[in-house]
């Protein structure tokens, strides 16, 4: 039989950070930046992934929030309560880092079941039972943490956080140690739980398919900064600039060099010299200005050389199960195309194809700086 979790959250809350600054000074070294005026405003309830590569300043995030790192300067409220001056045993929030130590004489369960019973929260062991078998770790609770492989101590950090049953919910690389199918099964259910606990939750990630599975909303971190925070697909068919482009999407986004051609109301990007022209739904940019042009792999498709589109030949062709992928170049380019073909369709080595893209899904960004140009 299932036991039914009781979720006995009070009320789920909402999580606002407000211009949250983080420098760290160390003698004799300078200052840097990790994090430069993070704003997020987080929903009740909400699951957030804080998505960017490492040393973005994801870690360094969540440590402010759950009060592990001071913060430098801004704001963190979780209601309308301002917590950034409390310690982090008086915030209401549970945090799943991997580092988080467990103690070393007691068991997984007793672990797991410590902080509920200092607490005298009811029906601890049933909590705990009924968390552990979700998380397919019965098989862990009678062991001793030291004896644990990195992916188990990752699930026994996780099942802690969960059981804490916190209105805010705080995960740090919560499935990096697991293994592919015991990672996207976990997943799976982390997802499930936070959705009956109601815990408005930060999931830290690098990877984009935990990211883009579990989240309501994505922040997509850079270099200490938010480039654009928004739903999955808000970020994958709406990129505020080139690095939210390039991160999201897989295989990634094809970035060519293009001058804008504006004609008749109509703005069309020219490729290479005389390699064809692709047409876009940007109207801001000038005609004559060089721009970087993106477009995914999934957008585009290969049409006869007679269609207008960008003028290609195939170099290499890989047949994926569900689609397949012809990587292409264009004559006088350094940057190739590779376009996301149907499962029906075959192409050959050295075959001559036209790129073809539907106008709204070709992006413009500034040379310089990456920002879109709409
Ligand atoms: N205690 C510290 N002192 C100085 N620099 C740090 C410290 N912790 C992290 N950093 C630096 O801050 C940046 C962000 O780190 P971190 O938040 O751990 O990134 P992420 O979790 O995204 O990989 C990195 O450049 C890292 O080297
Ligand atoms: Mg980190």
């Amino acid at each position: 039989m299932t036991a039914t979790l009781e979720p006995k959250t009070a009320t789920a809350q909402s999580l606002t950070l407000s211009e949250l600054v983080k420098t760290y000074t160390a003698r004799g070294r300078e200052s840097f930046q990790a994090v430069k005026g993070i704003n997020l405003d987080i929903a009740p309830g909400e699951l957030i992934a804080l998505l960017g590569p490492s040393g973005c300043g994801k870690t360094t995030t969540l440590r402010m929030i759950a009060g592990l790192e001071t913060v430098t300067s801004g704001s963190i409220r979780i209601g309308d309560r301002e917590v950034s001056q409390l310690p982090a045993s008086k915030r209401g929030i549970g945090v799943g880092f991997e580092s988080y130590a467990l103690y070393p004489p007691l068991s997984v369960r007793e672990n797991l079941a410590y902080g509920l019973k200092a607490r005298k929260v009811k029906g601890a062991d049933e909590m705990v039972s009924a968390i552990s078998r979700r998380l397919e770790m019965d098989d862990l609770l009678e062991l001793r943490p030291a004896g644990l492989s990195s992916g188990q101590k990752q699930r026994v950090a996780l099942a802690r956080a969960l059981v804490r049953n916190p209105p805010v919910l705080l995960l740090d690389e919560p499935l990096s140690h697991l293994d592919a199918s015991a990672r996207q099964r976990v997943r799976r259910e982390l997802k499930v739980l936070q959705r009956e606990f109601g815990y408005t939750t930060i999931v830290v990630t690098h990877d984009q398919v935990e990211a883009l599975s579990l989240a309501d909303r994505l922040a997509v971190m850079d270099a200490g900064v938010v480039q654009q925070f928004g739903t999955p697909d808000e970020v994958f068919d709406d990129p505020a600039n080139l690095f939210v482009a390039q991160f999201v999407g897989e295989p990634q986004i094809n970035v060519i060099r293009g001058v804008a051609k504006v004609a008749d109301g109509k703005t069309r990007v020219e490729i290479g010299s005389g390699q064809g022209y692709l047409e876009t739904t940007a109207t801001s940019v000038p005609d004559g200005t060089t721009v970087t042009v993106g477009v995914r792999p999934q957008d585009c498709a290969l049409g006869d050389p007679a269609s207008t589109g960008i003028s290609v030949t195939v170099a290499y062709f890989e047949h994926l199960l569900e689609f397949g992928l012809a990587t292409s170049t264009v004559a006088g380019m350094e940057e190739g195309v590779i376009v996301q073909t149907p499962a029906t369709e075959s192409y050959e080595p050295e075959q001559k194809a036209v790129v073809t893209a539907p106008p709204e899904r070709v992006y413009l960004f500034d040379v310089d700086t990456g920002e879109r140009l709409r």
